[in-house]
């Protein structure tokens, strides 16, 4: 029993990561137009320490909201960083500045007990989700597909952050081909704050001078539902289709691309990309058709050779990287007769 604590407390652990206001103030100047008049929810953040909580209270006036809702998991204390030991847990409310100091003063929000723990999964939870018209978080990344799951179910619109690793999800990218959910602007590296107690790693961690641990990591992107200019950008592409430079994989029937810079423009039929073309992705210029199904069985839509039991894509007999496989979005009007 008590081992098995240890290790839910452990699980928990990883998943306390606090996102910079840096990186949110980024990502954020990209989708004020969506914020107008709106009730946003932030469902798994402290609200005396997120710096989503930081950023929309301070923002409150210049995006114009209606309402700012924040939920705080299992803590109450006024420590930094939630330990995930106390059961109880509230929600804040904040609707604007009051006094005209422009300031988010705390006779200006509201605090309210939760009657458990503030897990996002809650009735109590669900009925402030139903509330919001936009969801903004970096929720756990341990409960991710449950998470995106939720938000769909009740038809939210959402920018969140995840791991890259989350695009092929057998849950996920479905979600993704249909486009009910695609990648905002920053991907990459991000840094994040981490509790006083996480244990030191070998990369990707140090501690600053003030003696504040951090870890970083170099696939992070924000998964959203609201549209942004870069979904509508073209990719420029130069290179010219040639059989030698864009072989078929053994057992995908596609043809290969080795950079999502190198996706010919003269070639009509459906293509396997790596992953990083998300990035990219104007569904205007190309449709996603499917990946590879070392991701999950049936994800490539019918493009793997069934005779093959391998499922990551072969070259000429050598394995190559998971794929994603898109086609010229006018494909199918063009060979229309
Ligand atoms: C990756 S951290 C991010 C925290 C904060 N949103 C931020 O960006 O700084 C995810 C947070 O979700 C909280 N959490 C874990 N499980 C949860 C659950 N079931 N419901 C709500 N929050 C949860 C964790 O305590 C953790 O603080």
């Amino acid at each position: 029993m008590a081992n098995k604590n240890l290790n839910k407390a452990k699980e928990a652990k990883k998943d306390e990561f606090y996102t910079q206001l840096e990186d949110i103030n980024n990502e954020l100047r990209h989708y004020r137009e969506h914020f107008r008049g709106k009730t946003v929810l932030c469902n798994c953040d402290d609200p005396r320490v997120s710096n989503f909580f930081t950023y929309f209270a301070y923002n409150f006036e210049f995006l114009g909201l209606k309402k700012l809702i924040t939920t705080c998991y299992k803590n109450q204390e006024r420590d930094l960083f939630s330990q995930g030991d106390c059961e109880k847990a509230i929600y804040l409310v904040y609707k604007g500045d009051k006094n005209g100091n422009r300031i988010p003063d705390p006779e200006e929000i509201g605090i309210h007990p939760l009657k458990g723990d503030g897990d996002f999964r809650s009735a109590e939870c669900i009925e402030l989700l139903k509330e919001a018209d936009i969801v903004v978080t970096n929720p756990p990344f341990s409960l991710f597909r449950e998470y995106v799951a939720q938000l769909i179910e009740y038809d939210k619109k959402f920018l969140i952050i995840g791991n890259q690793n989350a695009i092929t999800y057998k849950e996920i990218f479905p979600l993704i081909m249909q486009n009910k959910i695609w990648l905002g602007f920053k991907s990459g590296d991000m840094s994040f704050q981490v509790p006083s107690d996480s244990e030191p790693r070998a990369t990707r961690y140090w501690q600053d001078d003030s003696g504040q641990k951090w870890r970083s990591m170099g696939n992070i992107c924000w998964f959203t539902n609201l549209d942004h200019k870069k979904r509508h950008e073209d990719l420029i592409l130069y290179k010219k289709y040639s059989p030698e430079e864009y072989p078929k994989y053994d057992n995908y029937n596609a043809i290969n691309v080795n950079k999502v810079s190198e996706i010919p423009y003269d070639y009509d039929g459906i293509m396997g990309v790596p992953i990083t073309f998300l990035d990219k992705y104007n569904p205007s210029q190309f449709e996603i058709v499917g990946c590879t199904e070392s991701e999950g069985k049936g994800l490539s839509n019918g493009l793997h050779n069934a005779q093959n039991s391998v499922k990551q894509p072969i070259i000429g007999g050598v394995r190559a990287y998971k794929r994603i496989f898109i086609q010229p979005a006018n494909t199918r009007l063009r060979i229309l007769p």
